[in-house]
């Protein structure tokens, strides 16, 4: 337990219950309480009646507000009469409750529910005479709040020095955390009591290609548990981050809590605001059982509805791409020798090409083929434009124009080819950090994708952003990621970002962006790697928000296949890389390895040429965060089940109870699992693969090697 004064007891037992306002969740589990101490704003959160989150203070500080010359303000000390933190009275009280059902355009089930109940605040700031709203919802698996900001005579503008909502716990937890960084979330999960946290950071990551760390902080959505007899899970998060800075976690170590750190810009601000408007909400999202809180919607519930008037152009999309084999370096983006070139200017077809480009007319035929002929819609092409010869690291604005391809790519041809066989082209934009450059090439980028048919685009962040001195995850990129998605949906274009900010369940308002990568995918296992736990944490913490590309299907796992001595290897048995295609929900679902890997097992394929893409249900069998995740669900629109487990480091034995399948239906199960001799590091592509029929009664024991994993398909028995 943690220290705590008589003094400060004595205080919050004088004050609790005295003019707080009590709000309770729909199910009447949970109980959030809101309380102005000596004119500070406080909330806490109870769960069947324990203390889950104690008393924490809520509030923001703030530039003055009404010069913004930056340089100049930012050097002047605090003042504290310009924050929104203390000497309000409440003026108002709201409540407010939603029990709606709706439909996610594409989703993990047919159907996600909307239950709440809703206190919102009004504080006047006697002092300034400014005026704000605390708005709480809480669900039956949790709670979220945000602070709102009526336009009023005193707050037009302002700038948000930062945002101070924090979160203290009671008890020191379990935690699986990344460190905080404005420009990357590409770590590797560390696994640590909170008390930790701040000896294990200088040790939890490695480098990135835009990095700019927060020291003792750590990444949302963070996975809490506070072990014991009565376990009890806890996700920490945002949603709806839109026209905001994303937020990251700072750690008070001794207290076991966090405190929210906003993503500056450059000059150190952090939110330009315009009244009326509305920060993030913060969510906390809690149970007993580890599913539960992986099978959260909450965050998805705390966006907006979508506007969009036709929705019909966003499908899911299974596809493979001319991709790993650059990420390996087997083969190279750029076509030539050059080192520097400059678009508009240089003549591409008289450089020397470097005999590696991938995305030339014949390879691209023969991915086509293969895509096609194995039922795939869509096919990546990366390093299919010009630039890429020096496409990162160098500041360079002018890097691509999103609309020249190389000499030896017929973009007409190949379109036409691919749409001969049922094979869409995605597009790839890589900006290498120049989002300003993309903004002005958007439009003929998105007319261009229009002219030759393209459906969908992956775009990608990699470097420094220019504007020089945003970041990431600051407020202008987080901007101007929603207006390239919104630019997309004018032209009915998916978008799938990589490098960009991780999501918020933000894809209920923009459902077009059907995925972001925005965590560690497996192109880290030709970069360093991924622990064996890596995708064990992912769906606790990165998609709790939204999907993500995490591109997985690698067949050929140990690299020395293509460079003898290489000792770079795919950290999972080939099976765990099937049973990823369950375990992580995916819309946009990759099968990223070669077409001869997958020709050699075209066994194995077959489940990943199955494998649905978009469902109308989904059960977590069993799951817990750092160990295994067994995962059920039903294909969008027939009685497919698909069933799919991993494991960590440790082999385990899990026995699948068929239990959620319709009574009375018999169905054709057929089994991937891990060889008897298989083994993540000496022998990966040992799987064996076999027939079985099952009905709700029955139970299936499956034996997950180290690293290792399985997956099933059932279809019913006619
Ligand atoms: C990093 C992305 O994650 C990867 O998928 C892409 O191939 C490269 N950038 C190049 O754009
Ligand atoms: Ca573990």
């Amino acid at each position: 337990m943690k220290k705590f004064t008589i003094g400060a007891a004595l205080l919050s037992m004088m004050f609790t219950g005295i003019n707080a306002q009590t709000l309770k969740s729909p199910d009447g589990k949970f109980e959030a309480n809101f309380q102005l101490k000596n004119g500070v704003p406080f909330y806490n959160l109870k769960y069947n009646g324990n203390v889950v989150v104690e008393d924490s203070k809520l509030g923001l500080r703030l530039f003055k507000d009404s010069s913004i010359k930056f340089a100049s303000e930012i050097a002047k000390p605090e003042d504290a009469s310009f924050d929104l933190n203390n000497g309000f009275t409440k003026t108002a009280e709201k409540r407010d409750s939603k029990n709606e059902t709706w439909q996610p355009i594409l989703g993990e089930k047919k159907n996600y529910i909307n239950d709440y109940n809703e206190l919102a605040v009004t504080l006047n700031q006697t002092s300034s005479d400014r005026s704000i709203v605390i708005k709480f919802r809480l669900f039956n698996d949790g709670l979220g709040f945000r602070y709102e900001f009526p336009q009023q005579k005193n707050l037009n503008y302002f700038v948000i020095r930062e945002e101070d909502s924090e979160i203290d716990f009671p008890t020191d937890m379990k935690a699986w955390w990344i460190v905080a960084d404005y420009d990357s979330q590409e770590y590797q999960y560390q696994t640590t009591k909170i008390s930790e946290i701040p000896t294990q950071w200088p040790k939890a990551f490695d480098s990135n290609a835009s990095q700019t760390l927060i020291k003792n902080a750590v990444q949302s959505p963070l996975m809490l548990k506070k072990e014991g007899k009565e376990p009890l899970y806890v996700n920490v998060g945002e949603a709806a981050v839109l026209d905001y800075p994303a937020s990251h976690l700072e750690v008070d170590a001794q207290n076991f809590k966090f405190k929210t750190h906003l993503t500056a810009d450059r000059q150190g601000a952090k939110g330009y605001i315009q009244t009326p408007s509305t920060t993030p909400w913060r969510t906390i999202i809690v149970s007993p059982k580890a599913e539960v809180v992986m099978d959260s919607k909450m965050m998805f519930n705390l966006n907006e509805p979508t506007k969009y008037k036709d929705t019909s152009y966003i499908k899911p999309t299974k596809y493979m791409g001319v991709w790993w084999e650059m990420i390996i370096g087997k083969s190279q983006w750029a076509y030539s020798t050059a080192e520097n070139v400059h678009i508009g200017k240089t003549d591409f077809s008289k450089l020397t090409p470097n005999g590696k480009h991938a995305a030339n007319n014949t390879k691209v035929k023969e991915y086509i083929d293969f895509a096609s002929a194995n039922g795939f819609q869509g096919l990546l092409i990366e390093g299919w434009n010009t630039g890429w010869e020096d496409w990162f690291g160098h500041s360079k604005e002018f890097v691509f124009d999103f609309i020249t391809p190389y000499p030896d790519f017929d973009l007409k041809m190949l379109n036409d080819y691919a749409h001969s066989k049922n094979v869409d082209l995605i597009m790839h934009h890589e900006t290498s950090g120049s989002a300003s450059n993309y903004e002005r090439w958007s439009d003929k980028a998105f007319e261009t994708m229009n002219q030759y048919g393209y459906k969908s685009v992956k775009t990608g962040y990699v470097g420094d952003i220019i504007p020089r001195g945003e970041h990431h995850y600051s407020q202008w990129t987080i901007n101007h990621y929603y207006r390239i998605v919104e630019k997309a949906n004018d032209y009915k274009i998916m978008v799938n970002s990589h490098e960009s900010v991780r999501p918020g369940g933000e894809s209920r308002t923009y459902p077009n962006y059907i995925s972001a990568e925005a965590a560690r995918g497996t192109e880290y296992e030709a970069f360093g790697g991924n622990k064996p736990d890596h995708q064990t944490i992912l769906p606790f913490t990165r998609w709790i928000g939204g999907s993500m590309d995490y591109t997985p299907g690698i067949f050929q796992t140990k690299l020395d296949y293509y460079f003898p001595g290489d000792k770079r290897f795919v950290q999972t048995t080939l099976a765990k890389q099937l049973a990823l295609y369950v375990v992580m929900y995916m819309p946009l679902q990759m099968a990223a390895d070669l077409p001869e890997n997958y020709a050699k097992h075209m066994d194995a394929f077959q489940f990943i040429k199955d494998v649905a893409a978009d469902w109308d249900d989904t059960k977590i069998l069993s799951a817990e965060p750092g160990d295994y995740i067994h995962t059920a669900r039903k294909a969008k629109g027939t009685e497919n089940w698909f069933v799919g487990g991993v494991t960590d480091e440790n082999a385990r034995d899990y026995t699948i109870d068929f239990s959620f399948l319709d009574k009375g239906k018999k169905y054709e199960a057929t089994v991937y699992e891990d060889g008897k001799d298989a083994d993540y590091i000496n022998n990966p592509q040992s799987y064996k693969i076999y027939k079985k029929t099952v009905d709700s009664k029955s139970k299936l024991p499956i034996h997950l090697v180290r690293s290792g994993g399985y997956a099933i398909s059932l279809k019913p028995v006619k």
